[in-house]
C-alpha cells in the first residue's frame, strides 16, 4: 500500500492542468482553462479545468475530478497505477506502507480471485475456440456459425468457440493445466453436481461475453438444434467479475464506432450484434435478454447521448422496446425507434436485404419514441375517447420523464399537433407531473424526518404550522449543501477582522451543535467535518477536493462547481446589493444556519403534535405540553432572527 504521505506529496504537487493538458488542448479562459470534453462528444468546448481549484469539470456532461480522478476515468487507471504514474511525472518516490500480515492476505486473496477468474474465462475462450477450430468433434461448431453467415473474420474478432458434448471435457482439461477448481466454480466454468463436477456449458456454440476493456468476463452458450426442453442460451451466471446489468453485449468492440457516428444501435441479441458488426454496423450493441438497466444506459451515455432501437416488429418486440426507453429519456438522452418487419430481427433482416438496403431502412423508418408512441396508437385511438385519454397520458408521462426545458417544449407541441388537443393542457399536465415527481424526491431524501415511523401521518389534520414545514422540507436539501458548502469553502477563513476571530468551521458546528443532516451525502460531510474538527483540524477546500475516499471528493467537487443555491434563492432573489463580499459572506452563513435550525424545529415540533394525538398518560402530557411550549417559542425566535438576518426588499 502507497502511504499516506506519499499520497499527500502526490495531492500537493499533481497540477490538473498539466495532467489534463496531456490528453487533451487546453485554451485559457480567464482565471481557467477550456477545452473540448475527453468524456463526451461535443463541438463547442464545455470542458473547464480550474487550475486554482485543481479541479476540472465538464459542463456537458457533468464529469468532474481532480488529476487523480482524470487518470481514473480517462486512462482507466486503478486508483494505485494512478498515484503511481503521477509519483513518476512528478519524481516523487513513492514509500509504502507496512502491511499487517493479515491485511496483506486478504487483499490479496481478493486481489488473486478476481485476478483468477479473469485469467479462466480467458483460459475458457481460449480452449472453447481452439476446439472449434481444431479438434474434430468441435467442426461442428464452426458449421453452425459458417451457416449462419458468419464469416472467418467476424468469428474471430467475437471469440467464438464450441463447448465439447462430454460431460468434463473443459473443467479436466482446465484442472490439468493448473487451475483451482474452486476459481473455476466462482467463474460459473463448472458446476457441482452430486459427487462431482461438471461442464456448465456442454455442446453449445460459445459467444464470450467481455467487458468493456476486452477481458472475457462470461459466455453465453447457443443450443444447435430446436429443443423444446432445453433452453435456446444458458450464460454465466453472476459472478464477481460478471454482473448483468452493467454489461453491454459488443460494447468493447463497438465504442470507438459509436463515439465517431455519435450514435449507439442497441439490438436484442448476440446474433444481431455480430451481424450488424459484420455488415459495417460496428456502433451496434445489445442488453443480451435482459430488459435495459440504468447502469446499461449510463455506459452507453458516457460515449453518445443519442441511441437507436432496432426491434422485431412482432408485439413482443414493440413493447420490448417501449419499456426500456423512458428510462433512456430520464438520464437525458436521446431515443429513436426502429420496428423492423415483422418477423424479422436485425440479424435475420440484414442478412435478407444487405448492409447498404439495411442502412436505408433504419434511416427512413427511424421514429423519436415519442413521437413513435403516438403514431403506434393514434389510429386506434382516434375514434375511442378513453383510449385516446390514455395514450395522451402515456405520453405525457415519458414527455415529463426528459430533463431538458427545451426539449420538452418541443415534444409537447408537436403531440399537441397530432392529437389535435391544446398546448396549454399538455403543459398543465406533464408540469403536474414534474412537480409531482420533485416531491416525492424529496420526501424520499427527508423521509426520517417527514414520517417518523411509528407516526400516523395520514390522519392527522393540518397543523397551523403544515405550510411552513412543508416549505421548508422542500428547501431541507438546499440548506443542507449550502452549509456543506460553505464548510468546504469557507471552513478556514475568519468570520471577523481580529486576530482572534474564529473560524466558519468553528462558528457553524458550534452554532448547529447537536444538529444532524437529514440527507445521506451531507450528513457523511457534516460528520466528517466535525471529526476533523474535534481532533483539532480546518481544513482547506483541497483537503476534500482531493480526499482519499472518492465519494468526500465527488461530492466536494460537485458542490463547488455548482451555482451558489443560497445566493441565488436569497440575496438575488431580493435583489440585494450588498455592500461588500465579506458581509455577504457572513450574512449567507448565518442565513443558512438559522434557517436550518428553523427547519428542524419546525420538524421537532411536528413530531410532538402528532404525540400530543395519542398519549393518554397524564404525566408524559404534561411532560409534552412543557415541551411543545418550550419549541413555540423558539419558532419566534427563529422567525424574528430570520427576519432580521434576511434582508427584505426595500420594495
Ligand atoms: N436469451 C437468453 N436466454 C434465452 C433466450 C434468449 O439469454 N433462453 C438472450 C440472449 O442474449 C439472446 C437474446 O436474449 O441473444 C435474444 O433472444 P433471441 O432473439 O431469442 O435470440 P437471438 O440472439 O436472436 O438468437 P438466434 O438468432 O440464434 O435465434
Ligand atoms: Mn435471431
Amino acid at each position: 500500500m502507497i502511504s499516506k504521505s506519499t499520497i499527500q506529496k502526490i495531492n500537493d504537487e499533481a497540477r490538473v492542468e498539466d495532467v489534463v493538458g496531456e490528453f487533451v488542448m487546453l485554451k485559457k479562459r480567464g482565471a481557467n482553462l477550456l477545452g473540448l470534453c475527453p468524456f463526451h462528444n461535443e463541438k463547442t468546448p464545455s470542458f473547464n479545468v480550474n487550475p486554482a481549484r485543481n479541479i476540472y469539470k465538464c459542463f456537458g456532461c457533468g464529469k468532474a475530478g481532480g488529476p487523480i480522478q482524470f487518470l481514473i476515468d480517462y486512462q482507466q487507471l486503478s486508483y494505485p497505477d494512478a498515484l503511481k504514474y503521477l509519483a513518476k511525472k512528478y519524481n516523487i518516490e513513492i514509500e509504502e506502507d507496512e502491511q499487517t500480515d493479515e491485511d496483506k492476505q486478504k487483499e490479496q486473496e481478493k486481489h488473486n480471485l478476481v485476478e483468477s477468474i479473469h485469467i479462466a474465462n480467458a483460459a475458457a475462450q481460449k480452449f472453447f475456440t481452439d476446439y472449434m477450430l481444431q479438434n474434430e468433434n468441435g467442426k461442428i461448431g464452426l458449421a453452425y456459425f459458417k451457416e449462419r453467415g458468419f464469416l472467418n473474420h467476424t468469428i474471430e474478432k467475437f471469440q467464438l468457440g464450441f463447448a465439447p458434448e462430454g460431460y468434463d471435457v473443459f473443467t479436466k482439461h482446465a484442472l490439468k493445466e493448473g487451475f483451482q477448481l474452486e476459481v473455476l466454480k466462482k467463474a460459473g466454468l463448472t458446476s457441482p453436481k452430486e459427487n462431482s463436477t461438471v461442464d456448465f456449458f456442454r455442446n453449445r456454440v460459445m459467444f464470450p461475453i467481455h467487458n468493456m476493456t476486452g477481458k472475457v468476463v462470461g459466455f453465453g452458450g447457443r443450443i444447435m438444434i430446436k429443443d423444446e426442453k432445453a433452453p435456446k442460451y444458458v450464460n454465466t451466471p453472476e459472478s464477481e467479475v460478471y454482473l448483468k446489468s452493467k454489461i453491454l453485449y459488443g460494447g468493447y468492440f463497438a465504442k470507438n464506432e459509436i463515439r465517431k457516428k455519435d450514435e449507439c444501435l442497441l439490438v436484442e441479441g448476440y446474433t444481431d450484434v455480430i451481424s450488424l458488426h459484420q455488415a459495417g454496423m460496428e456502433n451496434s450493441v445489445s442488453s443480451s435478454g435482459t430488459s435495459l438497466t440504468v447502469d446499461q444506459i449510463r455506459l452507453i451515455k458516457r460515449i453518445t447521448p443519442n441511441i437507436t432501437m432496432l426491434y422485431d416488429g412482432d408485439a413482443a418486440g414493440i413493447k420490448a422496446a417501449l419499456r426500456g426507453t423512458d428510462l433512456i429519456l430520464e438520464e437525458g438522452m436521446n431515443v429513436r425507434v426502429v420496428v423492423l418487419p415483422d418477423a424479422e430481427d436485425p440479424d435475420s433482416y440484414v442478412k435478407k436485404v444487405g448492409s447498404e438496403a439495411f442502412l436505408q431502412f433504419i434511416q427512413r423508418n427511424r421514429k423519436d419514441v415519442i413521437l413513435f408512441k403516438a403514431s403506434l396508437f393514434a389510429a386506434e385511438a382516434k375514434h375511442d375517447p378513453i383510449k385516446k385519454s390514455e395514450l395522451i397520458r402515456d405520453i405525457v408521462e415519458s414527455i415529463a420523464k426528459i430533463p431538458d426545458n427545451i426539449h420538452r417544449s418541443v415534444y409537447v407541441k408537436e403531440c399537441s399537433q397530432l392529437f389535435e388537443i391544446q398546448e396549454q393542457i399538455l403543459i398543465t399536465e406533464v408540469n403536474k407531473l414534474r412537480r409531482k415527481k420533485a416531491n416525492d424526491q424529496k420526501t424520499a431524501e427527508n423521509r426520517e424526518v417527514v414520517q417518523p415511523k411509528d407516526s400516523k401521518q395520514d390522519q392527522l389534520p393540518d397543523s397551523f404550522h403544515q405550510e411552513q414545514f412543508n416549505q421548508a422540507s422542500s428547501n431541507l436539501h438546499i440548506l443542507e449543501k449550502d452549509i456543506i458548502r460553505i464548510l468546504i469553502e469557507f471552513g478556514s477563513w475568519k468570520t471577523g477582522e481580529e486576530e482572534d476571530a474564529e473560524t466558519v468551521a468553528a462558528y457553524v458546528l458550534n452554532d448547529l451543535d447537536g444538529l444532524e443532516m437529514e440527507t445521506d451525502r451531507y450528513r457523511m460531510m457534516f460528520d466528517l467535518v466535525k471529526r476533523e474538527f474535534l481532533s483539532g483540524n480546518v481544513h482547506e477546500e483541497k483537503f476534500y477536493t482531493a480526499n482519499e475516499d472518492e465519494k468526500v471528493t465527488s461530492i466536494a467537487i460537485e458542490l463547488l462547481t455548482q451555482p451558489y443555491s443560497l445566493s441565488d434563492n436569497w440575496w438575488q432573489k431580493y435583489k440585494i446589493v450588498l455592500p461588500d463580499k465579506k458581509l455577504m459572506f457572513v450574512k449567507d452563513i448565518q442565513s443558512a444556519c438559522i434557517r436550518f435550525k428553523q427547519f428542524k424545529n419546525i420538524a421537532e415540533l411536528k413530531k410532538i403534535e402528532a404525540k400530543l394525538k395519542e398519549v393518554t398518560d397524564e404525566t408524559e402530557l404534561i411532560k409534552l405540553m412543557k415541551l411543545h411550549k418550550l419549541f413555540i417559542e423558539q419558532k419566534k425566535e427563529f422567525a424574528k432572527t430570520v427576519g432580521n438576518v434576511i434582508y427584505r426588499p426595500t420594495t
